[in-house]
């Protein structure tokens, strides 16, 4: 039996609108989609367009949209993606504009990793290092795993803070930061950091979509990894990011709870009262859902003259800051 492909078709140069196509071609079920598309362009319609090169999974250039799942084609068997109905929906990678079918711009991906410098800076003398720059293999054992990144850009589509923020770098672009940020041969480590932080590195929600990475980079835990470099260097930490993030640590670890006037006040700043008022109605959506009580509230919009409200911790938190000093998690 053969296998059917429903066809995302679109030509910006030609369509105003997209349409499919459904073919079906006669290829054993655990070939790969991508030989499944080529034997649909060799054999049924030369102008089925997708990119490709390797086949192995090395190139990065046939990422696409499989069955409502983001991947490489050239990675992904026909008989592991089939629907109950035995077609295998192709469409382009989300968050990115179609050019031609399963073809996208790729564009705002690449300008995203240019802005990185994505190449090392090494200091102009460093005389330690007259004849080569050696590198520790614990130091390099860091770096492997995002050296392996193969700018598929199936990161890029999964992240929805991508689709609701362009201007946010993205998975790829923060991961392979890292791989320069923790270079020891590299000497812009903080300019790096600086870099990724106003590229938006701190609206990353860690909702771990990024975490399915056909070369097991794992960017989001080198998200984190960047995250935790800005703050031990203390790079632009008076950013609401930053803040937001060591507040959030510092109440769990004070109360065993998260507290969420005091969340707020040490993410918006004490004093910032243009601030405060930009807050005032999420504080009230907060009051009216429960999630914190009208004394709370008040004792927030208070909290400038009269400080600190008290954080009453629950009980056995010991327990809790056991957890905060065996992660080392950093707390201001
Ligand atoms: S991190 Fe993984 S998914 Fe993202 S571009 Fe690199 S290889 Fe592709
Ligand atoms: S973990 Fe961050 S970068 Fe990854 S998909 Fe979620 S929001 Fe995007
Ligand atoms: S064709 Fe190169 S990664 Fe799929």
């Amino acid at each position: 039996m053969g296998i059917k492909l429903d066809i995302f078709r679109f030509d910006e140069a030609t369509d105003d609108v997209p349409h499919r196509d459904v073919v079906e071609v006669d290829v054993p079920e655990t070939t790969t989609v991508l030989d499944a598309l080529e034997t649909a362009k060799a054999e049924i319609d030369g102008s089925i367009s997708f990119r490709r090169s390797c086949r192995s999974a090395i190139c990065g250039s046939c990422s696409m949209n499989i069955n409502g799942v983001t991947g490489l084609a050239c990675k992904t068997p026909c008989n592991t993606v089939t629907n109950a109905d035995g077609v295998i929906k192709v469409d382009p990678m989300p968050n990115f504009q179609p050019m031609k079918d399963l073809v996208v711009h790729m564009d705002p991906f690449w300008d995203k990793y240019h802005r990185l410098k994505p190449y090392l800076q090494p200091a102009d003398k460093d005389e330690d290092h007259e004849r080569e720059r050696r590198v520790s293999p614990e130091d390099m054992k860091k770096l492997v795993d995002v050296a392996n990144c193969v700018m598929c850009a199936t990161c890029y589509a999964l992240c929805p803070v991508v689709s609701v923020d362009p201007a946010f770098a993205g998975p790829a672009a923060i991961a392979y930061a890292y791989r320069f940020i923790e270079d020891v041969r590299d000497s812009q480590r903080k300019e790096r950091i600086a870099q990724i932080s106003e590229d938006y590195l701190w609206l990353c929600a860690h909702c771990y979509a990024c975490s399915y990475c056909p070369k097991h980079v794992d960017p989001n835990d080198r998200i984190i990894d960047v995250k935790r470099a800005a703050i031990k260097d203390r790079v632009m930490i008076n950013e609401r990011g930053p803040r937001h993030a060591l507040i959030v640590s510092k109440t769990i670890k004070q109360t065993g709870m998260l507290a969420e006037t005091e969340v707020v006040l040490g993410t918006v700043g004490r004093f910032n009262v243009r601030g405060m008022i930009k807050v005032t109605p999420q504080a009230l959506r907060m009051v009216a859902s429960g999630k914190l009580t009208p004394t709370e509230m008040l004792a927030g919009t208070a909290a400038p003259m009269l400080g600190q409200p008290s954080m009453k911790p629950i009980p056995k938190v010991d327990e809790v800051r056991t957890i905060f000093e065996s992660l080392e998690v950093p707390v201001s």
